[in-house]
């Protein structure tokens, strides 16, 4: 038994109580984030048990087969956040356009934008999956969210963090480079997230892991394909070797890097000039923690967080995890972006 119980409610007013400018208002905005993923959570637990799985036929923006629990953890989310009066609008992944705040609720000062399901080709196949959420704060004049206050550098982030329903189901979060990254898991049958993982740090030296599919060699650049030679030849360099990981579900992936260092990667392709993932829902909320945690995020010339995205659904190249790593992967393709 830990020293201590501490639930994320409790550690929350405790960060609070350390930064005496936070308002009431950004704490109860993190609780019904914590109580939308305890409500996922429960259905994603059961999916194989109730008629929750499979394809709902309708294909997204990102002209993708959206799944039965995309739609499900998307509606849990807007359902959750929408009344309480922390926001001014929010963004998805799931949804084209900014989602207003409807006219009979209150409006605040915070946007959040979230990939309400990420991963989702793994879960039918029972395979951990996530939630990845960002929060920023409404930049113009006026109640109603405009996609100025969206489209800003994930460096200005309030917070960010990641729900992963995996063995067990945890929620990793930060509020900023000085307040450090803490993981907590989620007790079902107390229904509480206790503090697990308090202040992580992405280890160095890191373990030797580098995860990217590497399906798509024959479609990366020339650098991109000699830092995987690199990586792959290290032995025959006499040097220690490197394992290679790839789960598929960003969250996942990035979950094992921030917790045994390495190196996670999807790169620019001829199919993805831009890489595949987004950056306001996926890029920057893990970049924030990976750089809170002592590591870097990169997209392969500057790091994430300075990114300044033009639309809501604008994607990025993506070299995330331990420092010493993401400079390497930079050394050889910096000179490319
Ligand atoms: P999402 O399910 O939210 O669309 O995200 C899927 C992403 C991310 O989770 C993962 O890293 C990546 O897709 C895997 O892409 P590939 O199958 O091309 O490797
Ligand atoms: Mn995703
Ligand atoms: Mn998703």
């Amino acid at each position: 038994m830990r020293s201590k119980v501490v639930t994320i409610d409790r550690h929350i007013i405790d960060q609070e109580r350390e930064h005496p400018g936070a308002s009431g208002r950004f704490s109860a905005l993190l609780y019904d984030i914590a109580l939308a993923a305890k409500i996922i959570s429960r259905e994603v637990n059961q999916a194989g048990l109730v008629d929750i799985l499979g394809k709902t036929g309708a294909i997204n923006v990102q002209g993708e087969e959206v799944r039965r629990l995309d739609d499900f953890a998307q509606e849990v989310i807007v359902k959750a956040m929408d009344h309480a009066g922390h926001l001014c609008c929010m963004v998805s992944e799931e949804c084209d356009e900014i989602i207003a705040i409807p006219d009979k609720f209150d409006k605040g000062h915070y946007v959040l934008l979230f990939d309400p399901l990420d991963g989702s080709s793994n879960i039918d196949v029972n395979v951990s999956i996530g939630t990845i959420f960002s929060v920023h704060h409404k930049v113009t004049p006026g109640e109603t969210g405009t996609l100025a206050d969206c489209l800003q550098p994930g460096r200005k982030q309030l917070a960010a963090g990641y729900v992963i329903y995996g063995s067990s189901t945890m929620l990793v979060y930060t509020t900023g480079m000085d307040s450090g990254v803490h993981g907590f898991t989620l007790d079902p049958s107390i229904g509480e997230f206790l503090l697990s993982h308090p202040n992580i740090r992405i280890p160095n030296p890191p373990a030797r892991i580098y995860s990217v599919n590497e399906a798509y060699y024959a479609r990366w650049s020339r650098p991109q394909q000699r830092l995987l030679d690199h990586l792959r030849d290290m032995e025959r360099g006499g040097e220690q070797g490197y394992r290679s990981r790839y789960i598929g579900s960003l969250v996942s992936d990035f979950h094992r890097t921030l917790l045994q260092g390495g190196l996670f990667m999807y790169p620019p392709d001829t199919r993805s000039p831009d890489g595949k993932l987004r950056i306001l829902y996926e890029a920057a909320p893990l970049a924030l923690v990976c750089e809170a945690a002592g590591g870097r995020a990169s997209d392969g010339g500057r790091d994430v967080l300075d990114v300044v995205p033009r639309g809501l659904h604008d994607r990025t190249p993506l070299f995330l995890g331990s420092s010493s790593l993401v400079d390497l992967a930079e050394s050889y393709v910096g000179s490319e972006s």
